[in-house]
């Protein structure tokens, strides 16, 4: 199986973000991926929903936001209205994790966490039934480009032996530092969804790494 591919718009052109858009609409890319922080969670700020309605107006495929945020169940619905259609809060951020999850997916939304690099996947286990997706952090959340974590193969890893047990049709992302060079090895791992920020902004055929990435094929 071939896996879905998000790029970060974080490494866009924001004064064009137009353009950069299109080249995803009409690229072999799956989704959109969103970052959202909140300069308290993360030591940085993105951006927010007039920025991501913007992007919604000419996406032609689904919105992957990933909020980096503290309280995040505080704005679950403008991030619905805005256009999200997969809402990934982090572990660390929700004290009552299984309500947030449920209050997504009581918005028609896909429903995700993600876990930072110190946090060890065993603790979703009692919530692994309930989400769509895991997002795996493989670099400490709030700016793109920075250096992969090699501890990461272990954790998705881990990460696919349980959902094998629990919830086999579990997508599991990685997210920072994903590159051509290391994404067979993640797949090889167990990961299906690659997020890619640098990687595919900073290539001279954006495009075409979108494709590289896509089909890279662990089998
Ligand atoms: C980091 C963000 C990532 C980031 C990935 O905090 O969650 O989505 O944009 O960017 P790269 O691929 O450049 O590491
Ligand atoms: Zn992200």
């Amino acid at each position: 199986m071939k896996p879905l591919i998000s790029p970060s718009i974080l490494s866009a052109n924001f004064a064009n973000l137009e353009d950069d858009i299109l080249m995803i609409n009409q690229s072999e890319a799956d989704m959109f991926h969103v970052d959202v922080m909140d300069g308290v969670f993360v030591p940085n700020i993105s951006f927010g929903f007039p920025i991501i309605a913007a992007v919604k107006n000419f996406a032609k495929k689904p919105l992957d936001v990933h909020l980096m945020i503290t309280q995040p169940e505080r704005f679950l619905k403008e991030f619905k209205d805005v256009g999200a259609n997969s809402i990934t809060v982090h572990y660390e951020a929700c004290p009552h994790l299984h309500r947030t999850i449920q209050q997504i997916k009581e918005l028609g939304c896909k429903a995700s966490v993600a876990v930072n690099p110190h946090t060890p996947v065993f603790l979703l286990k009692d919530i692994l039934q309930d989400l769509d997706m895991v997002l795996i952090m493989s670099v400490n959340p709030g700016f793109g480009g920075q250096k992969f974590i090699e501890h990461t193969y272990t954790k998705i890893r881990e990460l696919k032996k349980m959902a094998d047990e629990i919830n086999p049709s579990l997508w599991i992302e990685v997210d920072g530092g994903v590159s051509t060079h290391n994404s067979l090895a993640l797949l090889k791992a167990g990961a299906n969804v690659l997020v890619a920020g640098n990687a595919i902004f900073s290539s001279s055929d954006p495009k075409h790494t979108i494709a590289e990435l896509k089909n890279i094929s662990p089998d």
